[in-house]
């Protein structure tokens, strides 16, 4: 008799089919040739060039000397969930009381609930694709399916109408996320408006993913939960690991109205019992960031966007210039016609880290994300060697 079916040592059965991230055995392949010496350009991320402000920090420091290190109520601290109820309605439109917003540790556990408590095992959920790539995996770990919906096409033919063709009798949710990761692509007010159309004629939740919502280089942030009929049926899941270069904080807040809530309170609770009680006081001071400097950084964003995305074109990687996010995402077929292939490549011959768009579904398969949230010199220095790899 095989042992497999003796041992009780087997995990759930619903972990099976959750995957573990390619993006991690990229970053390792990185690390093994820098520790062989070798110079490699780091367009593989997904983490701000910059460190955290000072005042953000201090704040932290300031929470531990006066030892805010105990528990804090597993939603959130008072103070801050009353500054985050201010920064919704200034900054989204989304009006929320601070019983409809709850701190997270970083978007991430924002999503991980907001996929708990709305999918049954059955259900599915459709995602434009390409995706950012844990949101398939949150899927499939409630058991769910996802069904993805290429972008392109439902910006070329009609996003409801797409949207309509993918749909099953057992849709229940819509990933929404914009602007986007891996395109850059920010979906603009009418294209918003048809997703929401879609979603109360079909009576689904809409997940809203708004990670980037500071990185929005051409166009508007619209946020979906402030459309008309929508914030009922919205969960909406932020970060403060882009806007204020917090990724290692794991800082993030999630808004959403009954009965989803209490709901996602019960995840957080019994999951982490809230965020880390000075990382709130953190969280708290990053709120109070002037607009002006998140515009600043902003244009170092784009500034950067515009020197990689010449350079991509000029060597005949043809790309447009994404709207928003970090994250510029040509057509490589010119290297090779699949992506892994094509990112192996130009990792070996040209030192170029990058992660190849299927990765982030079929619908990325001929493309590459180059993450350009690095030093302006590493994005001269990477165009360079583009350069020289196409003489
Ligand atoms: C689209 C998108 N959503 C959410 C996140 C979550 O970020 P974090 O868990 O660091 O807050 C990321 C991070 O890369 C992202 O790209």
């Amino acid at each position: 008799m095989r042992a497999t079916r003796l041992s009780g040592i087997r995990v759930a059965r619903r972990m099976d089919e959750v995957g573990f991230s390619d993006i991690v055995q990229i970053r390792n392949k990185v690390m093994a040739m820098r520790n062989e010496g070798k110079k490699v350009y780091s367009l593989h991320g997904g983490e701000p060039y910059f460190e955290t402000p000072d005042d953000i920090k201090f704040a932290a420091v300031r929470a531990l000397v006066e030892n805010q290190t105990h528990y804090a109520p597993s939603s959130g601290l008072s103070p801050l969930r009353e500054a985050l109820v201010k920064k919704l309605a200034a900054k989204n439109h989304i009006q929320a009381t601070t019983d409809q917003v709850i701190a997270t540790v970083g978007g991430s556990q924002g999503l991980y609930a907001a996929f708990q408590v709305v999918l049954d095992p059955g259900d599915d959920a459709l995602v434009f694709s390409p995706y950012w790539t844990p949101i398939s995996d949150l899927i499939t770990g409630t058991q769910a399916r996802p069904l993805l919906v290429p972008t392109i096409t439902a910006r070329r033919n009609g996003i409801r109408k797409t949207l309509e063709q993918f749909a099953t009798p057992k849709t229940r949710a819509i990933y929404y996320n914009t602007p986007q990761n891996p395109s850059g692509l920010v979906f603009t007010r009418a294209e918003a408006l048809e997703v929401a159309a879609f979603a109360l004629e079909r009576d689904l939740i809409v997940i809203a993913d708004e990670a980037y919502e500071d990185l929005v280089y051409d166009g508007e942030h619209v946020s979906i939960a402030s459309l008309p009929g929508m914030a009922e049926r919205t969960i909406t899941c932020f970060t403060f690991s882009k806007t204020y270069g917090m990724t290692g904080w794991r800082a993030g807040y999630a808004v959403a109205h009954e009965p989803f809530m209490t709901a996602i309170r019960k995840v957080v609770l019994y999951s982490t019992n809230g965020v880390t009680t000075f990382v709130q006081h953190a969280m708290l001071q990053a709120l109070a960031t002037p607009e002006s400097q998140i515009a600043a950084i902003r244009d170092e964003y784009r500034l950067r966007r515009d020197l990689l995305v010449k350079g991509l074109n000029e060597v005949g990687l043809e790309c447009d210039p994404p709207a928003g996010a970090f994250y510029a995402f040509p057509n490589v077929e010119k290297i090779h016609k699949t992506s892994r292939t094509a990112a192996q490549i130009l990792l070996d011959k040209a030192h170029i880290a990058t992660i190849p768009g299927s990765v982030f579904g079929a619908q990325g398969e001929g493309h590459l994300r180059f993450g350009y949230a690095i030093p302006r010199q590493e994005i001269e220095d990477c165009v360079d060697s583009l350069r020289k790899f196409f003489v």
